[in-house]
């Protein structure tokens, strides 16, 4: 072998072990290089970071879809449907698959919920670490796109979820419908608490609305160490992350979360269709994410953009039309009512405010002058019940129809003054409400009804003396009280039994006093109007139409007469010689028998003295010469048996002389007939009147005018 063959040979050996240590090297390096540059790529997937979408880095499923402005919105409008969308590659949550430690991890997320309805909506948003990427066989509505009814809670799910939770389901005990919860394999909570988040400077906790629509942001980190996972919840126009977290869970995922696994977010809609939208997103393993740039992220669509032109061609048409027909009917409505309602009011009321009712307070307490609640018609309208709507007080309502306005401003007036008056023994004047040809007047409601009834319609009760004579005093009472003791003579003109009500302790009230002035004002004084009510009205009032307090005292007589005797003044059935109370009675007393004329009806159970003072008394102020009769003040001290009555002949009264009074009365209306109209009341017991010249009595100008018609009678 020569040297250079040999030298050859160690050349060749030698270039081959170069070789071989270099390809061995240049192996290894590779390998080192592929090892370098994979784990470097690994690492670098461990942390992403969007500001809105439009680079559409994200593996989408169910009808979840990328905006054109890069929003991700994971549903829409329609209902029952899921939307994933997932980081397309996988993450390393821990080094090996068996490692008891999970790698830390914090996430931020930028989210709005817009609903078709301010207060229903879809299921809300999760965000999502799961094995797959996608959650295959994920089910909407209930198990909102994350599980189904045979894996919800199955541990081998490997499923965290971080819920924004829309729709309470108390079957997995949700507390209720705007909250945030940790969900582990399964969608009862492991924690929650109400959406809302402890404001950095007072630690104050602020609620919060998920389906608001407004973005908010939400932060999840997880410390593999100390195994504790926080969340945290705000809304974007605060500052940064609130200190405090909403959620703080002590919870050790490393048995959930596997060695690799995948992020991203889960929505579904249920029967409300909703649009869950994610504005940014970031992510990061062992460290903290990046903080999103929140001006950079994608503008929200305006609240229903897309409606705009239905509103336009369906739903401005047809809400309009609703409108224009609901301010029609409205409108007709409240013309309609305003009628209904309508008052009189002239300026010189302005100052009787508080004595004026509304027409609609005492329309609604009468419940619209229904017939049950009427109490009574007299002479001068009807009177009905009401209950006042506001403070359920009792009163009774009077229409009286007026025509004239003439003279209304004078008995307004009057009105108000007599509701000034107050006395026992009087019913309370209220107050008073003007309409167009009516006037209602309002009184304090009187719930034994009038004495009238008592004595004379078939009575639910019958009054025995002692409350006839507490009645009769009463109402003397009431009487010299508007006569003498108030500020101004005030006559009645109208005093009689139907006017005398019971209260709910059988007092005797005088009511109605004044009213009768209604019909002297107003009327063409060419014409003289007597009001009043015959059988009542004392002679010399219908001669002169003129009424004082004699006339008051001549009427209260016959009251007197009418209560101890229980008959009318007269009365339409009776015999002839009976017709005329007054006259009858007197007839009894001539006879020295006055107690035959008691009524019947008080069975001999009366106090025989008290009786007789009665009757006298009524005689007295009967009397056609109003000189001859006592005052109100005398009638009281007669009737507390203060001074003692006067015997009836020391008076001149005789027997002949009353009679003849009477009939003079009578024929004094026959006889200026002519110049009165004349107007039927209540003709409904058409009484006779015998002794009355009929040759007087039928003028043309008044055809009804036959003294025997009048019971009640209005000149
Ligand atoms: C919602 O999205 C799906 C899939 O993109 C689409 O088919 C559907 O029409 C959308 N619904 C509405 C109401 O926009
Ligand atoms: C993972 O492994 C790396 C290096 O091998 C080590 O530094 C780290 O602490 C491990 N992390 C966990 C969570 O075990
Ligand atoms: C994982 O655990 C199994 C037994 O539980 C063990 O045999 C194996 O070596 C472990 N692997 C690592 C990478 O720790
Ligand atoms: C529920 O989901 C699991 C997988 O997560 C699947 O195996 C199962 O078939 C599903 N059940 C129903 C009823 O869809
Ligand atoms: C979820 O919570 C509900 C109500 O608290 C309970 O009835 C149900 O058994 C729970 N389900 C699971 C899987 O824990
Ligand atoms: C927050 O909401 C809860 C329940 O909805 C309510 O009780 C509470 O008063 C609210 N707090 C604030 C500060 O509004
Ligand atoms: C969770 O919040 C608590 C209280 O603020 C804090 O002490 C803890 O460090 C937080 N943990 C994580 C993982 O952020
Ligand atoms: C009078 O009215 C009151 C109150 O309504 C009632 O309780 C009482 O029974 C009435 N008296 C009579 C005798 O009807």
């Amino acid at each position: 072998m020569t040297s250079t063959t040999i030298n050859r040979l160690i050349r060749r050996e030698v270039l081959s072990r170069v070789w071989g240590e270099r390809l061995v090297m240049f192996f290894k390096l590779a390998i080192l290089a592929v090892y370098i540059l994979g784990s470097f790529a690994a690492s670098q997937d461990q942390n992403f970071s969007f500001n809105g979408f439009l680079s559409k880095k994200l593996s989408l499923g169910g009808i979840a879809e990328f905006t054109s402005n890069g929003i991700l919105q994971l549903t829409n409008a329609s209902r029952q449907q899921v939307g994933h969308a997932f980081y397309p590659d996988t993450i390393r949550f821990k080094n090996s698959s068996n490692s008891s430690t999970t790698f830390s991890f914090s996430t931020t997320f930028v989210f709005a919920i817009r609903s078709a309805y301010p207060t229903l909506s879809g299921h809300g948003i999760a965000f999502v670490i799961a094995p797959t990427r996608g959650i295959p066989h994920a089910l909407p509505s209930h198990y909102p796109g994350f599980f189904n009814e045979t894996n919800n809670g199955n541990s081998n799910n490997h499923i965290v979820v971080v819920e924004l939770d829309t729709i309470q389901m108390r079957e997995f005990g949700d507390i209720n419908d705007n909250h945030v919860g940790i969900d582990i394999n399964g969608l009862n909570s492991s924690m929650s608490y109400p959406a809302g988040y402890y404001a950095n400077n007072g630690g104050q906790f602020q609620n919060l609305t998920l389906i608001s629509g407004k973005a908010m942001q939400v932060w999840v980190e997880y410390n593999g160490v100390d195994k504790q996972m926080n969340v945290t919840l705000a809304p974007i126009n605060i500052v940064g992350k609130p200190n405090k977290p909403l959620l703080s869970l002590s919870v050790d995922l490393s048995s959930v979360i596997e060695e690799t696994m995948y992020v991203g977010f889960s929505s579904s809609t249920g029967s409300v269709g909703t649009s869950h939208y994610v504005l940014g997103w970031s992510f990061k393993i062992n460290g903290q994410a990046q903080e999103l740039s929140l001006s950079q992220l994608p503008k929200l669509p305006r609240i229903g953009p897309k409606k705009t032109s239905r509103v336009l061609t369906i739903e401005l048409p047809v809400i309009s039309i609703v409108l224009v027909s609901a301010a029609i009917s409205g409108a007709v409505y409240y013309i309609r009512r305003r009628r209904k309602f309508a008052e009189v009011l002239e300026d010189w009321e302005l100052c009787y405010g508080t004595h004026r009712f509304k027409y609609k307070a005492l329309y609604i307490a009468t419940k619209g002058f229904r017939e049950k609640e009427l109490l009574g018609a007299g002479g001068f309208g009807r009177v009905y019940r009401g209950v006042l709507p506001s403070s359920k007080f009792e009163i009774a309502v009077k229409r009286v129809s007026h025509e004239s306005r003439q003279g209304m401003k004078e008995f307004v007036a009057e009105i108000v003054s007599i509701g000034r008056l107050r006395h026992w023994n009087l019913v309370q004047l209220l107050g008073y409400c003007r309409r167009i040809g009516e006037l209602l007047l309002v009184y304090d409601y009187m719930p034994n009804g009038s004495l009238d009834k008592v004595l004379h319609d078939q009575p639910m009760f019958s009054l025995n003396w002692n409350h006839r004579f507490r009645v009769i005093k009463g109402v003397a009472s009431g009487l010299f009280y508007l006569h003498e003791e108030w500020e101004q003579v005030v006559v009645h003109r109208d005093v009689k039994v139907s006017n005398v009500l019971l209260d709910g302790e059988l007092n005797g009230r005088l009511g109605d006093f004044g009213l009768a002035r209604l019909y002297d004002h107003g009327t063409d004084p060419q014409t003289t109007r007597v009001v009043g009510t015959l059988g009542y009205l004392a002679p010399e009032h219908m001669r002169t139409g003129k009424a004082t307090t004699s006339t008051d005292v001549y009427a209260f007589g016959a009251f007197l007469l009418e209560v101890a005797c229980g008959r009318r003044p007269i009365e339409p059935r009776a015999q002839s010689e009976n017709l005329i109370l007054v006259d009858w009675v007197f007839a009894c007393w001539s006879r020295g028998d006055i107690r035959r004329a008691v009524d019947p009806n008080l069975d001999a159970n009366y106090v025989v003295e008290e009786v007789e003072l009665v009757m006298k008394l009524g005689l007295m102020c009967s009397n056609s010469e109003p000189s001859a009769r006592p005052s109100m003040r005398q009638v009281l001290q007669y009737l507390e048996g203060e001074i003692a009555m006067p015997e009836l002949t020391s008076l001149g009264i005789s027997a002949t002389g009353l009679t003849f009074t009477h009939r003079e009365g009578f024929d004094d209306v026959a006889m200026s007939c002519p110049k009165m109209p004349v107007r039927v009341v209540d003709n409904s017991v058409p009484p006779q009147v015998s002794g009355a010249d009929p040759g007087h009595t039928s003028p043309p100008a008044c055809t009804l005018l036959s003294v025997g018609q009048m019971t009640e009678l209005i000149f």
